[in-house]
């Protein structure tokens, strides 16, 4: 389980950063002092505001389980301190089909203002990609700050999502009426009921990982972070049988002093039931005192917006890429997930960086199961056949995406009349894919 915890650093990547003056080093994350130098340092390169004692405690804790790598440059005034981060470990990505494969996720991509430009993130990512195929792992994870950046490491956006803004003053609920009721809670209280319901529906639609320990913490604010914590305000929903089968936490932004006029954030909301997010949607669009409700990141295509009287009260602020998926190993990939119909797709991959370059066939089943071999000569009657980059398959991968639209951009080419259509036959899926989280 923890294998990646003790992998030797990446000897390519060590002896690149070697010849720059530079020392890569896996961090001992039981060192509270090194951790903690290589936690600030990780802050300072997203512009973040120096943690607090309680919330650097909270993240030598709760981060203890990732493989955190940092890049140090032992003539600098403050050698103690990493000039470059990044930290990695085994998730559990869902997948098409109701089930879900390992994925190397990647975070904490830092380089310092002052050593920036010159090959370290490159030497990083690298190396964490090699990491990645040594633990055998298929798949590499990511969410960016930036689109400009991974896509050179063979990554592409798979999963989308949006940030919501609802007037309610416009808005009126039209949509069923619940059978349960909401309960307000504890923050405590809901990241406990919480864990379970996440559990029970983790695998319902592809692009969620599982989250757990500090991931989940955090969404509560008990991360160590109490300017957090203290906006936070929590309620379950309990079916007519009092089974909880939802949650959300929100919280208030307050623009007069008057207390009028407030936007009610919606920081996560989770259902396991229709009824659920009926009864949750529901309660959040009509609390006193509040005329917006801001709900980032969700869904691209909540299905709140056919709840309302009014279509045009919910709008979409942004809409922008979401989860980066990068292929390592396109057998490992392709077969840990499902396929919509049967189907024979021939795939000539290339990969600058080598790990997913070759000739493939796909042959789904009538299960929707998936069987890779190796494509030697040409594709056999009747299959489809592309050719395509890795990041091009990465973005297919999820099954949000469309290689017709791909095909269109020119960014796969078909070898065979209508093989972007065919692809997207066993491909797509039938709920867009949705990750509820950065990381
Ligand atoms: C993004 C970041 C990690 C890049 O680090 P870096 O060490 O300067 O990157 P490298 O020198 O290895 O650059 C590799 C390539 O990526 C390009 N690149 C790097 N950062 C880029 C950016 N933000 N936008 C576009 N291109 C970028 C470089 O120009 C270079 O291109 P080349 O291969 O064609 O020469 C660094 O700028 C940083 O810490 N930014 C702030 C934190 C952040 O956004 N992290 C990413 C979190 S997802």
């Amino acid at each position: 389980m923890t294998e990646y915890l003790s992998l030797p650093i990446d000897d390519e990547s060590a002896e690149r950063m070697r010849a720059g003056g530079l020392r890569l080093h896996l961090v001992d994350t039981s060192d509270g002092a090194a951790f903690g130098h290589w936690l600030e340092a990780d802050s300072r390169g997203f512009h973040q505001p120096r943690p607090s004692a309680e919330s650097l405690a909270a993240q030598i804790r709760g981060l203890a389980d990732r493989r955190t790598t940092g890049v140090y440059d032992d003539s600098a005034a403050d050698s103690a301190s990493p000039v470059a981060t990044v930290s990695s470990w085994l998730a559990r990505l869902t997948v098409p089909g109701g089930t879900d494969t390992s994925a190397w996720a990647i975070s904490a991509v830092t380089v310092a203002s002052t050593h920036r430009r010159r090959g370290i993130a490159s030497a990083m990512l690298t190396a964490e990609l090699r990491t990645a195929r040594r633990l055998g792992v298929a798949v590499a994870i990511l969410t960016v700050s930036e689109a400009t950046i991974y896509g050179r490491f063979g990554f592409a956006p798979s999963v989308f999502a949006a940030d919501w803004k609802i007037n309610t003053r416009k808005a009126k609920w039209a949509g069923p009426a619940a059978s349960g009721r909401i309960h307000m809670v504890p923050l405590e209280r809901a990241r406990e009921d919480g864990q379970a319901i996440m559990e029970r529906i983790r695998l319902n639609g592809p692009g969620e990982i599982d989250l757990r320990g500090h991931l989940w913490d955090r969404l509560f604010g008990l991360a160590g972070d109490p300017d957090r914590k203290k906006l936070l305000r929590a309620v379950r929903y309990d079916d007519a049988d009092g089974v909880p089968q939802g949650f959300a936490i929100y919280s208030f932004t307050q623009p007069n002093p008057d207390f009028s006029a407030q936007t009610l954030n919606v920081e996560y909301l989770a259902t396991a039931t229709d009824d659920a997010y009926v009864g949750l949607w529901h309660y959040l669009l009509e609390i006193d005192l509040v005329s917006t409700v801001a709900a980032p990141l969700r869904r691209v295509d909540e299905p709140m917006v056919w709840q309302l009287t009014d279509f045009r009260s919910a709008k979409k602020d942004d809409e922008q890429d979401h989860l980066w998926t990068r292929i390592l190993d396109v057998k490992g990939a392709l077969e840990a997930r499902r396929y919509r119909a049967p189907c024979r797709i021939a795939l000539e991959v290339s990969d600058p960086l080598g790990f997913a370059h070759g000739r493939f066939l796909l042959d789904v089943a009538a299960d929707g199961t998936g069987v890779v071999s190796p494509l030697d000569g040409e594709a056999p009657d009747g299959a489809a056949a592309v050719a395509l980059g890795v990041a091009e398959l990465g973005a297919l991968y999820l099954g949000g995406v469309s290689a017709a639209v791909l095909e269109r951009a020119g960014r796969i080419t078909e070898l065979r009349p209508g093989s972007a259509d065919a692809i997207d036959a066993a491909f797509r899926s039938a709920v867009a894919p949705w990750l509820s989280i950065w990381f």
